[in-house]
């Protein structure tokens, strides 16, 4: 007989209502929490599902309630036992209208005291929580978000399945694909010498399920960067990669909103409006200074370069007569609330992300204010007021500096003020397609063009031309869903021509050799009748992150990895032995 004996379960505990008054049950889980009073002890039981109150009561069982006497927190027990309604209700609780008096009861497992309690925000370190995970996950918070996720998926794969897309699994163990970052490798033991890298993304095999007639593909699957990683950001997470040919971008668009909305629907219950709101990269960068804005509060930048053009002021002069910007973000009404103390806090924050300083005016008593007025003639102080359309207790700050620095400073200063101004409401989701990107981005520090998206990425048709002339002008028929300031996914219309993908190797500086070294694989499959074709990866780690209002990606990802990419329970990467080494024929250069 196992440990449970005749105990079959028969309900989950948070499922449990008062429906369910007069019945008798079998609940199986972990003691929460253990009380006695008097010749009554109370357990809170708890399942994946919720909690419910327990009663020992030696008049009830005698046996159950002597063996109840010796329970303790995460006892992992069963118990059989009639639903009552409680006679002190609490409504905090799911389940506190009711209460079931056990009638037996079985210990399944003792547990020694946990290193963390098991409940949300008790202020552990990180490194406790991740340490013992499989314990940090036992919290109401993780649980709750990890069955979002799992829910997520459902959604997503249901949607998937009903508009004719194939789940299509692809290698690991892979050739490296480009996606930027630099790859995980993994030694081959049979072929001495030579590497697996593991996929950055599916990219290139999508296609080339494309190129095989698939048609609409996709695949819930893990992808390993091996980058510096920030909040957002996980050595291995997880895209939602769809394909789909015989499609263009207005194709790939539409039925991503709609997969967008549904998942919106089904796991928030909230409402997307289609079409989803569009905006050129170019107007992103203008008005909000980055690629993924957040739109849930206004805070617009706006370009007053123009103003300077002659100023007495140096710092905007020689900015101005070296091609950089001069952008300013105007805070309405709000003059009073930035002491000399507040302001010079956010001039310091601007610096910490590379502006050289913080310019600002205030409008106060009908009083231009401002520590560089002395520098600036009445024509610029006029045409500044009517250019911002500057109001009593208004205030502005600006930024002078080249293009990137402005843009970066003020996108930052900009997020810096909203949330200081709490007009940042997780509830609230603002989603934005993001078009027209440039193809490439210059590297300063590879001193050549990049691909913006990847390689693979087609230019918009009236561009191609400028492909060898002017790279910087291209655009790309690529498109980027963003959400409330955050890059939830990405994707293009592919290149399909063999001729096209070597002039875009060869604009990314890529010998002939070389991009037949790396891809010639895909040029070869480029020969034999190619659909046209394009899809999308959203990164699902950042979307659960949104939709569950998770404060870190950690918190959405069964088992994480830390800032410098280490398991902290299992204790990976860790050192391999002699053996191991010896049959990949590594030896460690130490
Ligand atoms: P991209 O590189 O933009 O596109 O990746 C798609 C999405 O994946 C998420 N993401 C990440 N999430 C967590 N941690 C990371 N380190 C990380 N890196 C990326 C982002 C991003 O939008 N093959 C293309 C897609 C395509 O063109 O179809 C690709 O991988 O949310
Ligand atoms: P200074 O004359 O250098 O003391 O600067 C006067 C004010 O202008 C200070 O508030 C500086 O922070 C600000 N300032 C200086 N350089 C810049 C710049 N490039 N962009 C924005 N503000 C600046």
């Amino acid at each position: 007989m196992d440990k449970m004996g005749e105990l079959r379960r028969t309900n989950m505990c948070g499922e449990l209502n008062k429906d369910h008054i007069g019945r008798e049950v079998v609940l199986m889980g972990w003691v929460q929490k253990r009380r006695s009073l008097g010749g009554l002890i109370f357990a809170d039981l708890r399942d994946v599902t919720g909690l419910i109150q327990i009663v020992f009561d030696a008049d009830v069982n005698k046996e159950a309630f002597e063996k109840a006497e010796n329970l303790r927190s995460e006892y992992v027990i069963a118990i059989n036992g009639k639903v009552f309604e409680r006679q002190s209700k609490n409504l905090e609780m799911a389940t506190g209208e009711i209460e079931v008096y056990a009638e037996e009861l079985k210990i399944l497992d003792t547990a020694e005291t946990p290193p963390i309690y098991i409940k949300d925000n008790d202020d552990v370190s990180e490194q406790m929580r991740l340490k013992f995970r499989y314990l940090d996950l036992r919290k109401p918070s993780m649980q709750k978000n990890l069955l979002m996720r799992s829910k997520t998926s459902k959604v997503i794969r249901d949607f998937l399945y009903d508009n004719g897309f194939n789940e299509i699994e692809t290698p690991f163990l892979a050739k490296p694909t480009p996606e930027g970052a630099r790859d995980y490798l993994v030694p081959s033991r049979i072929s001495t010498g030579n590497f697996y890298a593991l996929p950055q993304s599916p990219q290139i095999y999508k296609q080339l399920l494309m190129v095989s007639g698939m048609n609409r593909y996709f695949q819930i699957v893990r992808c390993f960067r091996d980058e510096d990683l920030r909040a957002n950001r996980q050595p291995e997470f997880t895209q939602v990669d769809i394909e789909m040919s015989f499609v263009d971008a207005e194709d790939v668009m539409a039925i991503n909103e709609r997969l967008i909305q549904k998942i919106f629907k089904e796991v928030k219950n909230i409402d997307i409006k289609l079409p989803l709101r569009r905006m050129p990269y170019n107007e992103a960068m203008d008005k909000y200074g980055c690629d993924k804005p957040d739109l849930r509060f206004g805070y617009e930048l706006k370009n007053i370069t123009g103003v300077f053009k002659s100023s007495a002021f140096n710092a905007f002069k020689s900015v101005y007569e070296n091609g950089g910007l001069i952008k300013c973000i105007k805070i309405d009404g709000a003059s009073e609330d930035y002491s000399k103390k507040g302001i010079s806090k956010l001039e310091k924050f601007v610096k910490s992300h590379g502006a050289k300083g913080l310019a600002w005016f205030k409008y106060e008593n009908g009083e231009f204010d401002s520590p560089i007025a002395k520098f600036l003639g009445e024509g610029e102080i006029n045409e500044l007021m009517s250019l911002l359309d500057v109001k009593e207790k208004d205030i502005v700050f600006i930024v002078a500096d080249n293009e990137s620095a402005v843009n970066t400073a003020l996108s930052a200063l900009r997020t810096e003020i909203a949330k200081e101004r709490n007009l940042i409401d997780n509830d609230v989701f603002e989603l934005v397609w993001i078009t027209e990107f440039p193809l490439f981005e210059y590297s300063e520090e590879e001193d050549r063009y990049v691909a913006k998206h990847h390689p693979f990425t087609s230019p918009v048709d009236e561009d191609i031309d400028k492909l060898e002339s002017s790279p910087g002008e291209v655009r790309a028929k690529a498109y980027d869903i963003v959400i409330n300031g955050d890059e939830i996914g990405g994707g293009s219309i592919r290149i399909t021509n063999r001729e096209l993908q070597n002039r875009m190797f060869k604009a990314l500086g890529f010998t002939e050799e070389e991009a037949l070294r790396k891809f010639g694989y895909l040029l070869e499959a480029f020969k034999y009748g190619v659909p046209p074709h394009g899809g999308i990866a959203y990164g699902l780690d950042r979307f659960m992150m949104l939709l569950t209002g998770a404060d870190s990606i950690k918190d959405v990802i069964a088992f994480p990895k830390t800032q410098s990419a280490s398991c902290l329970m299992t204790e990976s990467p860790s050192q391999v032995s002699e053996k191991q080494l010896d049959e990949l024929k590594i030896t460690l250069n130490e």
